[in-house]
């Protein structure tokens, strides 16, 4: 089936050149998440297997939404086929791209569950939300006889996520802080990553921060992943912060066929952490990048 004439030149050009790093810019309702999408099935048509395709969004409702279109336009492609969707292989084929297309946390999520040990954690590791984080550090700075006014758990709790992000642990962020407030947060941060360790916990931002640290420290757990995730897809690349765009990048170093998506114009202070000079300096960072410009915004004219 000919599905790619849904497709504008354009669009056909970065659905196709599956080999090597693609850069799409574009505008919003240009149809860069379809590309993508599209981009999967083409994959698949060309005989990549599901289980060596990584597909990463922000948020689980994109990832559901792509989810659902890919299998929509694999299970048409499949009724061509003698045997229809019904084959074990596609059955597994499936399951795999239900597992491989997902957000930056749930992929690290998946990741840990198998490696984490690497770390000194167990792998039936819990999750900390927002309200678990606060608790935790309100009592650490209760503990520190902090001033309450002056150390706030929320302020507290965003000073570490953004530390995460920018891939600083504990000892790191200490370094550089310029004060004492920094200082003291650089002990409660300290603090705090002791007590998610001895509860055998985790935060989200650990997931990203921590699967870097294990790709960084354990070429060889990385390698599997390089070798079994050759083809990489990225979308809303413009909101990457620092640590998403190392964890991508180091999983890209072996095959280089990465293929994201952004808008520079929606990149810049949209996204908390987000750093919009990711997206410029992809040609740097991937050599022989090819760069798609797609002008046609057909949000805006179906309206
Ligand atoms: N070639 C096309 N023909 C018809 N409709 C299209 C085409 N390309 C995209 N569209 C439609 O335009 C809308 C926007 O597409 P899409 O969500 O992929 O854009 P986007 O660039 O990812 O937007 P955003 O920047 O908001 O993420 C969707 O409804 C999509 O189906
Ligand atoms: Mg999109």
């Amino acid at each position: 089936m000919n599905f790619l004439t849904d497709l504008n030149p354009m669009q056909q050009q970065a659905v196709k050149a599956i080999n090597g790093p693609v850069l799409v810019v574009a505008g919003a309702g240009s149809g860069k998440t379809k590309v993508l999408t599209y981009r999967i099935a083409y994959l698949i048509e060309q005989g990549i297997a599901p289980q060596n395709i990584l597909a990463v969004t922000f948020t689980n409702k994109a990832a559901e939404e792509m989810r659902q279109r890919v299998i929509k336009l694999i299970s048409a492609m499949a009724t061509l086929h003698p045997r229809g969707g019904a084959t074990q292989e596609y059955r597994i084929g499936i399951s795999a791209l239900r597992q491989n297309i997902g957000t930056f946390h749930s992929i690290c999520a998946r990741i840990l569950r198998h490696e984490i040990s690497a770390l000194g954690y167990k792998p039936n590791f819990t999750i900390y939300d927002d309200s678990d984080q606060n608790d935790l550090i309100k009592h650490l700075t209760k503990e520190a006889n902090l001033d309450k006014q002056q150390f706030k758990p929320g302020m507290i709790r965003e000073i570490i996520s953004s530390a995460k992000d920018e891939l600083l642990d504990p000892n790191q962020f200490r370094e550089k802080a310029k004060n004492y407030i920094e200082e003291t947060i650089s002990q409660i941060y300290q603090a705090y990553q002791a007590r998610l360790k001895m509860a055998n916990s985790l935060d989200f931002d650990d997931l990203i921060f921590l699967t870097v640290k294990l790709f960084q420290f354990k070429p060889e757990v990385l390698a599997r992943y390089q070798n079994y995730w050759q083809y990489i897809l990225v979308d809303e690349y413009q909101d990457t912060n620092h640590s998403q765009y190392t964890l991508l990048n180091l999983l890209a170093q072996k095959n280089h066929n990465i293929c994201a998506v952004g808008d520079i114009d929606q990149s810049i202070y949209r996204w908390r952490g987000a750093d919009f000079r990711n997206i410029l300096n992809f040609e740097q960072d991937y050599p022989n990048t090819q760069i798609i410009l797609m002008e046609q915004n057909y949000r805006s004219s179906q309206n």
